[in-house]
């Protein structure tokens, strides 16, 4: 479980929900835990890379030698993401927002009518952000979370994102998901693909970084 070093790397590490706000006391969520992203933070951290761990809000402890910088919206976490490039790789483990509510109200929204419309814009996608970016980190790897046709969408998201590998939660994995100890994970590459787990989210993460390793350029 030890792997090998990554001494002198520097990695930005994303991890867990992001909260988009509807008005002081209401917000859009969902329901990742930040395991994944923090257990890969970890591990990094004890194979002797430099990491910025970017956290959405989660009740987790920061990893030892870890940079926390906490945020709560989507667009929060891509200035902080953003922000700590140059990186020689980022991993983007969080489930960030898809749609935040268009304006924040600035009061609490008092029921009236019967039925209330939210409108909703798209976030900013910040591993596509990443990989298309002048200081683009050497390799750059994402999630996904998918119910049905992983892999093409999985392999879909390697090709539109331009990121190097995309780590996929295998579902219908007893024990495995958002806010389970353990997981199962299908990576994928442009000419590989690789089954981790099921197993501890911890020693998912030195296999996934076992597996980041193997495909780093010479
Ligand atoms: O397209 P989808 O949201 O399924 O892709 C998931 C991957 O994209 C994850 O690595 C997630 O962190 C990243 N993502 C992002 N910004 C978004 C949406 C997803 O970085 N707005």
């Amino acid at each position: 479980m030890s792997g090998a070093s990554l001494a002198g790397r520097r990695l930005v590490v994303s991890a867990g929900p992001t909260f988009e706000d509807i008005d002081p006391v209401r917000f859009i969520g969902n329901r990742s835990s930040g395991k994944m992203g923090f257990a890969i933070a970890e591990a990094a951290a004890r194979r002797g890379a430099r990491v910025v761990l970017v956290a959405g809000p989660v009740a987790l402890a920061t990893p030892a030698g870890v940079e926390r910088i906490d945020v709560r919206s989507a667009r929060q976490m891509r200035e902080a993401v953003i922000g700590a490039l140059p990186a020689d790789a980022y991993i983007g483990a969080a489930a960030v927002a898809d749609y935040a509510p268009a304006q924040v109200a600035p009061g609490k929204i008092k029921k009236k009518d019967e039925q209330l419309t939210l409108e909703l814009v798209r976030t900013p996608d910040i591993l596509a952000e990443v990989a298309a970016h002048p200081q683009r980190p050497t390799l750059v790897v994402g999630f996904a979370a998918e119910t049905h046709d992983v892999e093409f969408y999985a392999r879909g998201k390697l090709e539109k994102k331009r990121v190097d590998l995309i780590a996929a939660n295998r579902v219908g994995v007893a024990g495995s998901g958002f806010e389970s100890d353990d997981n199962a994970l299908t990576v994928y590459w442009r000419d590989g693909a690789r089954a981790l787990g099921p197993a501890p989210k911890t020693q998912l993460a030195d296999e996934l970084l076992d597996l980041i390793l193997a495909r780093w350029p010479a």
